[in-house]
């Protein structure tokens, strides 16, 4: 017989729930399991009948190509080659957007004509040359005090953050507003943000394009918050903005050096607190990591 959440005393059940998020279980799964592969081969039959083509010359331009996903074919030796791909008159939802070059020069135009925070956020509210954008709820642009000595750097937003607008308010956020009262900061004295300001669908990591045309805003927002410490948290800012290949394990914990404008700001590589909670051992990592941090915040502040 199986037993059911009505046969656990609430006590049992708490500390079964609190064994499995110390865990890092953060899941839930159904008894049954359920074929993703049918429900998604099901979606895609849906989406591929005709539908009526608007005319081209009302779509107005967004610097991006449509391109069809091509079909993929055997090619004969066990791997799959893809044919190449079909270039179409109007961008359906159900498309790989690929930027062409003006969505790229479009992202660095707007992001260096933007002189102050607030022109930034208004410059990435009138850019449409990112996908991301047609499948967010909203803008997620930044938190907590852009005058502040330190800038924290994230990935992407997730769910929350999208129907909320604010990076780092998820369990995520919840872990780094703790991490961050560790060591005496708050959203009060630090500045937090995200390479990408648009939450990728299902919270895929984003793809190379995506986080190329989001990179001169993020860079531009770096020369004018002017923060005396950058942290980067995770792979993708950490690997993006040191422009390096290596690793966040192997490159957390060592202080380096990004260049903003004129200025060489000291850049502190960590592990994401969405890494964190799927694997909490390696909070002692982030904790040294930290403590780290605290020390050169106070020497900024001695000197
Ligand atoms: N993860 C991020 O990288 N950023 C957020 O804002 C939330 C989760």
């Amino acid at each position: 017989m199986t037993a059911t959440a009505a046969d656990i005393n609430p006590q049992a059940l708490a500390a079964l729930l609190q064994f499995y998020a110390e865990s890092g279980v953060d899941e839930l799964c159904e008894d049954a399991a359920i074929d993703r592969f049918e429900q998604s081969a099901k979606i895609l039959q849906s989406r591929s009948r005709p539908k009526p083509q608007p005319d081209a010359a009302a779509q107005g331009t967004t610097g991006q190509q449509s391109i069809a996903k091509p079909p993929l074919a055997s090619a004969g030796d066990g791997r799959k080659s893809s044919a190449p791909p079909v270039l179409t008159a109007a961008p359906q939802a159900s498309q790989l957007t690929i930027p062409g070059a003006a969505a790229f020069e479009d992202a660095r135009a707007l992001a260096a004509s933007a002189n102050t925070i607030a022109e930034l956020r208004a410059a990435l509210e009138g850019f449409t040359g990112c996908n991301l954008r047609h499948s967010a709820k909203t803008l997620v642009f930044a938190d907590g005090n852009p005058e502040a000595d330190i800038m924290f750097i994230g990935e992407a937003p997730g769910r929350e953050e999208d129907l909320q607008g604010m990076p780092f308010v998820g369990r995520a956020g919840q872990l780094l507003d703790r991490m961050l009262a560790a060591i005496g900061l708050s959203r009060d004295t630090a500045y937090i943000t995200n390479m990408i300001p648009w939450r990728p669908p299902g919270n895929r990591t984003p793809a190379a394009h995506e986080i190329e045309l989001c990179r001169p805003f993020i860079e531009r927002h770096i020369v004018l918050a002017q923060p005396k410490v950058l942290v980067m948290l995770g792979n993708v800012a950490s690997k993006s903005l040191l422009d390096t290949d290596k690793g966040i394990l192997s490159l957390r914990g060592t202080w380096m050096s990004r260049k903003a404008g004129d200025a060489e700001i000291p850049a502190l590589p960590t592990l994401h607190p969405a890494y964190l909670l799927r694997n909490p051992a390696q909070k002692r990592l982030a904790w040294a990591d930290f403590l780290s941090l605290r020390e050169r915040l106070d020497q900024i502040k001695g000197s």
